[in-house]
């Protein structure tokens, strides 16, 4: 039905008319560069124009929609997306905080409250998820994906886009999804954004390329093309990444839009002048230009000259046209617009209460001495010191277009909320994010303005000692602002910033204990904070209810189960720095030595491993009973452990399966993660929790990038992260 509706429309369509659906455009926010597009509306109506992006609200995108559907010859309505990130009013934690729960049903829930509100507001194609694989800390946009893992960033990947996309795009709570960035974008050289990229086929497949896939197989509709080289040619007209691996071996059905400009940067990259490079990008398999207009003021040149066939053209026309078929905008151009829904839908209590306690799930403890955490909720004294503490702005984190920082609940007030006057509270900002002024600077985009506090850092740092020495316990609210992370903010090094680390040095010389409340859209390197504080809270950019989940968990309200999903260096230098690394000739024992692969400095291992996180109560693991241990071709094995809550608190744990096979044709990691369980157990309480685990997790890509397994031994490791595990073997023969 789609095929006979979409050729009809066609055989009525201009040159002109189909070139015009291949254009997107957006009216005002500069978010990636400079240039923006002009003309908009009578672009619309020259139906020169396929989607814009960056225009929300029934009034305005009803303006629009009108003047495609009223004002052009054909009425081909108007797909109208944006940047909704992790949530589109109510804004959930950053997807890398997200991605700590480490709970699919939650983050699935996250994706729809944002498709439900965003369609609420007339949209219906979000920029979301962002499944790159980031290995290195340093790059900024590790805060916008799942982390360092291929599995669990799949499952990841699955969950958003049915989320988004719901059970029919149709529907008129649902959104279309665009996977981005493919691909490879979190493998930039030195974490420096829009940076080169370069690696082995294998290290693709096997690493970098699994949550891509996993999004195809859960039916996204669109994918967004990488600003870097893959294999030398840029993604956005890289042949064999649109159309050979994506098309052809995966079975994508949907579309493909570059990123903003990146079709014209691919003159930057080398590859020719904008005519040449908006062929190459089209014969390519790019379908839609963001932005750049190459598409538009090019492809027909193209097309007399004959550098680019009829076909070319139609082919990525039929596919946006296909995408605005699987809306249902042929059927209801105005499917979304609801003014009614947008009052009841949008930023309401519910959507609230799911985005406090996906971020309350979303916190990693990293340290809790002496059981200092939880708080009392009443009796002594609290300073709540630094510059997040009272706070509303840097509560959302990267990449929030419609939420509303003023509409957030700072630290202090969501303390507020559960001690009331139990509980004397003083505050004191402590710093500045940064005393650098000209770092300062580079943080102040678009409304984002900051600037440095009127008092000296010096006074500033008096007033949090006078109010720590008057308290109990300090709070230290400190880390990343929400501009320090995210498009474009690489950093080199990547501690908490010197000023706010003075801070905490003379909180430390008070002697009173002082609990680290960590903002952070990144791994940071928190080694003297791990010697120096009492615990330490890590609660990411946790959103709109950050203040009140923050407290929650704080006051014991909510135990945190939050387990990391990149690794955190002890340092910079230690970058890339990843879980499922392979051994090496020399391996790294337990300590560093001449002659092995590791430092003279410093030792291999993180702070904080991949998995990591701890909880309020303790967990203690049983060995690992196997239901065999000689299999045969497709046998299946159950491997079970009993996992106790030993402490005094209900809690729950993530129970994590980690897979090695020592032998195979290809060199392997040490370990891979094959499977979680996220249990809840009461005080005193023993679950057993079993993984079955069949040859489908063995398979790995061999050098001829073939996906199979090989037989063997294998090691099966179960435990409370990747560097505390239980550990078996099975045999295994084909
Ligand atoms: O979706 C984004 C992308 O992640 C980075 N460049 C701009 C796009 C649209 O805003």
């Amino acid at each position: 039905k789609m095929n006979t509706f979409v050729s009809t429309l066609m055989k009525k369509m201009t040159i002109d008319e189909k070139i015009g659906q291949l254009n997107l455009v957006t009216g005002g926010m500069a978010i990636t560069g400079s240039v923006t597009n002009s003309g908009i509306d009578n672009g619309i109506t020259k139906g020169s124009i396929g989607g814009i992006f960056g225009l929300y609200g029934t009034d305005n995108v009803r303006k629009a929609q009108d003047a495609a559907v009223k004002g052009t010859r054909l009425h081909i309505p108007l797909i109208f997306g944006l940047d909704v990130i992790h949530g589109h009013r109510t804004i959930f934690p950053i997807p890398l905080g997200m991605s700590a729960t480490w709970d699919l049903g939650l983050i699935e829930n996250a994706a729809h409250i944002a498709a439900k509100e965003a369609t609420a507001e007339g949209l219906n194609w979000v920029f979301s998820p962002m499944v790159d694989i980031a290995r290195d800390a340093r790059w900024g946009r590790i805060s916008e994906g799942s982390g360092e893992d291929p599995w669990l960033g799949g499952k990841i990947a699955g969950a958003m886009v049915r989320g988004y996309q719901g059970t029919n795009m149709k529907n008129a709570d649902a959104v279309m999804a665009c996977v981005k960035h493919f691909a490879l974008y979190g493998g930039a050289e030195a974490g420096r954004e829009y940076n080169t990229v370069d690696m082995s086929r294998l290290r693709m497949y096997q690493d970098y390329m699994p949550p891509y896939k996993a999004a195809v197989d859960a039916g996204a509709g669109s994918f967004m093309s990488s600003f870097n080289v893959v294999d030398g040619v840029p993604a956005t007209g890289n042949r064999w990444l649109l159309t050979d691996l994506l098309r052809n071996q995966w079975g994508f059905k949907g579309f493909v839009v570059s990123d903003y400009t990146a079709v014209n940067e691919m003159t930057n990259h080398g590859m020719g002048d904008l005519q040449q490079v908006s062929a190459l990008a089209l014969k390519a398999g790019l379908d839609m230009d963001m932005v750049g207009e190459g598409f538009l003021t090019t492809l027909k040149k193209s097309l007399n000259e004959k550098k680019i066939s009829l076909a070319d053209i139609d082919l990525a026309c039929r596919r946006v046209l296909e995408a605005k078929y699987k809306l249902g905008l042929f059927d209801n151009p105005y499917k979304s617009i609801n003014p009614a829904k947008e009052k009841s839908d949008v930023f309401n209590d519910e959507n609230r209460k799911a985005a406090r306690i996906t971020a309350e799930h979303s916190f990693v403890l990293l340290k809790n001495n002496n059981q200092i955490l939880p708080l009392k909720k009443s009796g002594g004294s609290i300073a709540v010191i630094g510059p997040l503490g009272d706070n509303k702005r840097d509560m959302l984190g990267t990449w929030v277009i419609a939420g509303e920082w003023e509409k957030s609940v700072s630290v202090l007030e969501g303390i507020k909320h559960i001690v009331g006057d139990n509980v004397k509270l003083n505050y004191a900002k402590g710093s500045n994010i940064t005393d650098d002024a000209e770092f300062m600077k580079r943080l102040n985009f678009g409304p984002d303005m900051v600037s440095l506090d009127k008092k000296s850092p010096d006074e500033m740092i008096e007033d949090a000692v006078k109010a720590a020495k008057k308290s109990d316990i300090v709070l230290a609210v400190v880390g990343e602002s929400q501009s320090m992370s995210g498009e474009s903010s690489s950093r080199s090094d990547i501690n908490i910033p010197e000023s706010q680390r003075k801070l905490l040095k003379a909180l430390y010389l008070t002697g009173k204990p002082v609990v680290i409340v960590l903002f952070n859209g990144r791994p940071l390197t928190l080694t003297t904070e791990n010697e120096n504080a009492a615990a330490i809270l890590d609660v990411w950019a946790p959103g709109t209810e950050a203040g009140n989940a923050i407290a929650e968990v704080l006051f014991g309200n909510y135990n945190p189960a939050g387990r990391l999903t990149a690794t955190f260096p002890r340092s910079v230098g230690q970058i890339p720095v990843y879980y499922n690394h392979l051994n090496t000739g020399r391996p790294y024992t337990d300590g560093p030595t001449k002659f092995k692969s590791n430092y003279l400095d410093i030792a291999n291992d993180p702070l904080f491993p991949f998995g990591y996180g701890l909880s309020y109560t303790k967990f203690t693991y049983s060995d690992i009973k196997l239901s065999k241990t000689n299999l045969k071709g497709n046998d299946a094995v159950t491997a079970t452990v009993t996992v106790t809550n030993a402490g005094p608190y209900a809690g729950e744990e993530v129970v994590q399966l980690y897979i090695s096979d020592p032998v195979a044709s290809v060199s392997r990691a040490v370990k891979e993660l094959k499977g979680f369980r996220k249990v809840m157990l009461q005080v005193g309480e023993a679950k057993e929790v079993s993984f079955t685990i069949t040859p489908a997790q063995l398979k790995f890509y061999n050098s001829q990038l073939k996906y199979d397994w090989e037989p063997g031994e294998f090691g099966i490791q179960i435990g409370t992260n990747s560097a505390d595990v239980k550990t078996a073997k099975v045999q295994w023969t084909k």
